[in-house]
């Protein structure tokens, strides 16, 4: 029997769960691991909170609390809320602890020492008001693909793209709202463009038949894209993360996008401390990631390419991406206020969380925006 290993992307530890996760991720995961259960299959199902990155820490800044005190309270309200919803994790972990900071650092440790990276002085957006490097969505600006004004410095979430903060037109600081000015640092770069043909065979070749038309066709253009694949620094001038673990890297910390697929890895082991290998370093494996349609090109490029680079590591199977749910026409946002908090709709519904099970599975949104209307 093959093993196969489930995870259902990791959500930042920075707002409560609402129905589009649900609908979008963690539902369509469940449904698929409790069938592999009934089917007696050996199979685990992984998740946990992102606690790093800059959407924690502007989290911690609106609320006026430290970047620890924004993952204590999310991490308690998602895993309680998953729990009450039925959503059958075997571990629900958490990227702040210890063992994850040892996996991710030591993962780092090892390309590194294997001259994997390219190490690169480039310039950076700085913000001189708040004298604090802009990493990704520090910084908002036009998407110079789709012309969506609210594009972030790593990601334009209307279309899809991969961006880095100098594609952005018009970029501005999300901390003060000035226009940044260009500054040098030092950063250690995966140089993606080198595992093109890799990723090529593997996905194009391996995969054309087998992962959805919106995964694939994703893939395909930035495979296909005439510039091709960059270099992507895998570092970031934060203090909030985990160290960068090599000398001359003070204050410095993984890219969240980096440390956050591992923390599958940290949570696999956490799980099975002497059999997380049999998933992840057995060529027989079935390894299936869950995600929303915003995380396609960290686990269909990066992720993979990281995994590849490390050698020793099965690669995804399959990357079962969902489209966002629409409330009332409108896309569901944590920022915005716009969506139903799970822990809002037990105090309107109280038991009734087979109804929202049973609605969001009927209706999935699997190829179109869906839309959803609350009697
Ligand atoms: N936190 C990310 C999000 O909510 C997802 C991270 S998935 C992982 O979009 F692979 F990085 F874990
Ligand atoms: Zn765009």
């Amino acid at each position: 029997m093959k093993p196969i290993l489930v995870t259902a992307a990791l959500p930042y530890a920075n707002g409560p769960v609402h129905i589009g996760h649900l609908a979008g991720c963690y539902i369509p995961a469940d449904v698929f691991v409790r069938y592999m259960r009934l089917k007696g299959e050996d199979v685990k199902f992984i998740c946990g909170s992102d606690e790093h990155g800059v959407p924690i820490t502007i989290k911690a800044k609106a609320e006026g609390i430290s970047p620890q005190q924004v993952v204590d309270k999310y991490h308690k309200m998602m895993g309680d809320s998953f729990a009450e919803f039925g959503i059958s994790f075997d571990i629900y972990s958490r990227t702040s602890n210890k063992k994850h900071h040892e996996t991710a650092s030591g993962f780092f440790k090892q390309l590194y020492d294997t001259g994997k990276f390219t190490e690169q002085v480039t310039e950076q957006y700085y913000d001189e008001e708040a004298k604090q490097f802009l990493a990704d969505r520090y910084i908002e600006g036009t998407c110079p693909k789709c012309g969506n004004e609210k594009a972030y410095g790593d990601q334009c979430e209307n279309c899809g793209s991969s961006l880095s903060p100098s594609d952005l037109i018009n970029p501005r600081s999300k901390l003060s709202g000035s226009k940044p000015v260009m500054r040098e640092t030092k950063h250690w770069f995966l140089p993606l463009n080198d595992y093109a043909p890799w990723l090529r065979e593997y996905i194009l070749v391996g995969h054309k038949n087998d992962w959805k038309p919106n995964v694939y066709g994703q893939c395909k253009s930035w495979l296909d894209a005439g510039d091709g694949l960059q270099p992507r620094a895998m570092t970031r001038d934060l203090d909030w993360g985990v160290p960068v673990p090599i000398p001359g890297a003070e204050g410095k910390v993984l890219y969240v996008w980096f440390d956050a697929p591992i923390g599958y890895i940290s949570a696999t082991r956490e799980l099975l401390p002497d059999k997380w290998e049999h998933y992840w370093k057995n060529p027989d494996s079935r390894l299936i990631h869950f995600i929303g349609k915003d995380n396609i090109v960290f686990h269909c490029i990066i992720f993979p390419a990281i995994l590849k680079a490390h050698g020793g590591y099965v690669v995804p199977e399959n990357v079962p991406a969902n489209e966002f749910l629409n409330l009332e026409g409108d896309k569901i946002s944590t920022s915005r206020n716009w969506a139903v908090w799970l822990h809002e709709y037990l105090n309107d519904f109280p038991g009734k969380q087979d109804v929202l099970r049973y609605t969001l599975i009927a209706t999935a949104p699997g190829n179109k925006r869906q839309r959803f209307y609350l009697a």
